[in-house]
């Protein structure tokens, strides 16, 4: 509005002065009350007296676009939290242990995409999730770091609710390594350390080398301090989640939540990405979500979901010989391979 306004009007009025001064004057010339030359002299006074008001005017434009953006700026600033922090948190040092019980979750009102939930994964225990798309596994992962609420039931780690653990603690105890990698504008180091000051570079590149990222972050020419974009489009998706893994290894989690991408990676870097991941979930207690069966066959149980409700659990055998959801799964993969 303010540019709209401000700065025309003060145009127009310089123009309406110009009009006056030339009409007026020109009259006074043919009357012959004033020079030809006294008229141009003030057609100039005219134009070099707007022209400081007009800069001004421009001023005040810059001025209400920054004030604009402060605004916003402080808007988010302002942003009160939905997810609130106890007020006397528990103290906790984090072992591991997960517990949902009876746990029911919408993300809208009443439209429950958890039902019921309930299980229990013990320290250093390797769970795994399976399920048709909108099943609700990555929903259970996000309720594990408290990204949002549930509506009914409990969710206990170490016997704690999470409601009373202080949620910087609980979210820096968990790795997580989401769905979609997110890779930040800067370079190889940066995305892998989160730019955080505590981590060494050697804690970095051993990071790296444990889960393999190493040999292709050598091969770039600059190596560790290879720019990277936004996005990672640079990178392939194999790297871009090997990259991930070494991120969530340089925070040394005690859980680990992984949500495997369905991408399509070719075979040498799947196999890659496997043995990183076995070197990851050393020692920790592990949630994963799969879509191919073939990476969890190893896990100490398999929850099958279905609709947001626990269709099947148990080992992959043990699953195998139930013959149900799971088993046909398996077998269509197979058929597939
Ligand atoms: N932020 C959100 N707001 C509202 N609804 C959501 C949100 N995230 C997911 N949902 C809904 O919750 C349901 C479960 O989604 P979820 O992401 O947990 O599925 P999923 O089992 O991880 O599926 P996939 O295998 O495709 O990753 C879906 O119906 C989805 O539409
Ligand atoms: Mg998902």
């Amino acid at each position: 509005m303010t540019f709209a306004i401000f700065r025309p009007s003060i145009y127009m009025l310089s123009v309406f002065a110009m009009v006056i001064v030339i009409g007026q004057g020109s009259a006074s010339v043919l009357e012959g009350t004033v020079s030809l030359g006294t008229l141009f002299v003030f057609i100039n006074y005219i134009s070099s007296f707007f022209e400081p008001i007009q800069e001004l005017a421009e001023q005040f434009g810059t001025l209400q676009s920054s004030l604009a953006s402060a605004e916003k700026i402080f808007s988010i600033l302002d942003e009160e939290p939905e997810i609130a922090n106890p007020e006397n948190p528990v103290p906790v040092e984090i072992k591991g242990k997960i517990e949902f019980r009876h746990v029911w979750f919408a993300y809208e009102k009443d439209d429950y995409i958890l039902k019921d939930v309930s299980f229990c994964i013990e320290p250093g225990e390797k769970i795994a999730f399976v399920g048709a798309t909108g099943a609700g596994k990555s929903s259970i992962l996000n309720l594990i770091g408290r990204y949002y609420d549930i509506q009914r039931g409990e969710i206990l780690i170490d016997g704690v609710n999470i409601r009373e653990i202080d949620k910087d603690a609980l979210r820096h105890a968990i790795g997580q390594v989401q769905q979609d990698v997110f890779i930040f504008t800067g370079d190889v180091k940066g995305n892998i350390s989160l730019n955080n000051e505590d981590i060494t570079q050697e804690e970095i590149e051993r990071a790296a080398h444990i889960v393999n990222a190493d040999s292709f972050i050598n091969k770039m020419p600059k190596g560790f301090d290879e720019p990277v974009t936004e996005r990672g489009s640079t990178l392939s998706a194999g790297q871009r989640q090997l990259l991930s893994f070494a991120r969530t290894l340089a925070y040394q989690p005690t859980i680990l939540v992984l949500d495997e991408a369905t991408a399509n990676i070719d075979t040498e870097t799947e196999s890659l990405i496997t043995e990183a991941l076995e070197k990851l979930m050393e020692g920790r207690t592990t949630i994963m979500v799969a879509h191919r069966l073939s990476t969890i066959q190893h896990a100490d149980k398999i929850i099958v979901m279905h609709k947001g409700e626990i269709r099947e659990s148990g080992s992959h055998q043990e699953l195998l010989q139930l013959g149900g959801m799971y088993k046909k799964l398996y077998d269509l993969q197979l058929v597939e391979a």
